[in-house]
């Protein structure tokens, strides 16, 4: 009897436990929050970068504030070790420690390999051990350096003869995208467009490439345009149009000629 008592007592201290563990602690600790991330979404190559991580611990003592790109560490401040400062390697991650702190990190030199999802996880101290965090993604943009080229130009072309051209980016990274203008207009006729797959370029780099097979037209200046987001760069070519038309009707008449004279020959035979 003593013993079912002590069981019952055992299973009620289990339940009260139980309670408390999903119902009065969740509720307790969620005073912890990550309020906000700051991460820009575009950077170029080369460039340095502050994120910024802003939390409230409404009352708690703070544990740690962890960074990762794409799921591994990189930097983890935490104010009970001497050092609190501590950055871990990782590729395109460079930490500059003294102008990082418990809210921020700042990192040097971006590369391509920079780009990622940034995520902050913030720690406080016991009873509650709670964690918050905030995530988001920042693209490694390289702008291309030259204007884009422009080949199968130079030759002349037959009045309405299709244009056989090709404009290529300099190496960028995300590829460019292209745009053909002819005298001022964007091209937006499918059928005269021809996308090629981007061709990879040295460090990650890509080169974009759009053909151009428009009819030739007399005075037709053909406008190359290659942009990343407000990032803009342009060729410009003259189409040289040979007057193929002027030959043809001046064979016409020559034809037309040589007839009236054979027939007016035949008339004079006749007659
Ligand atoms: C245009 O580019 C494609 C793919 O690189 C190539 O096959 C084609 O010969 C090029 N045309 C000219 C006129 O260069």
């Amino acid at each position: 009897m003593e013993r079912k008592t002590d069981l019952k007592q055992k299973m009620k201290r289990f339940i009260v436990a139980l309670y408390y563990i999903f119902f009065v602690f969740p509720k307790v600790t969620i005073c912890l929050r990550v309020v906000g991330i700051s991460v820009p979404s575009l950077k170029q190559r080369g460039e340095s970068v502050t994120l910024t991580c802003d939390y409230d611990l409404e009352g708690g003592k703070l544990y740690s504030v962890k960074w990762y790109r794409d799921n591994e560490e990189f930097y983890r401040y935490m104010p009970r070790l001497r050092p609190p400062q501590h950055a871990h390697k990782l590729e395109g991650v460079k930490v500059d420690l003294e102008k990082s702190s418990a809210r921020r990190v700042h990192l040097r030199d971006l590369t391509l390999k920079s780009r990622g999802i940034y995520r902050c996880e913030v720690s406080e101290e016991a009873p509650s051990f709670h964690s918050a965090q905030a995530e988001t993604f920042m693209e490694i943009y390289y702008f291309p350096r030259e204007n884009p080229r422009i080949v199968g130009h130079e030759r002349p072309y037959v009045l309405h003869e299709p244009l056989d051209v090709n404009c290529s980016s300099a190496k960028a990274f995300p590829p460019p995208d292209l745009q053909w203008q002819i005298n001022g207009q964007k091209v937006t006729e499918p059928s005269w467009l021809t996308t090629f797959d981007a061709k990879p370029a040295a460090q990650g780099l890509v080169i974009s490439t759009l053909g151009l097979r428009a009819p030739a037209k007399p005075l037709m200046k053909i406008r190359c345009v290659a942009t990343i987001g407000t990032h803009r760069r342009e060729r410009t070519v003259l189409i040289e149009t040979s007057s193929a038309n002027r030959r043809k009707t001046s064979a016409h008449l020559t034809l037309v000629l040589i007839l009236l004279s054979c027939i007016l020959k035949i008339y004079q035979i006749i007659s």
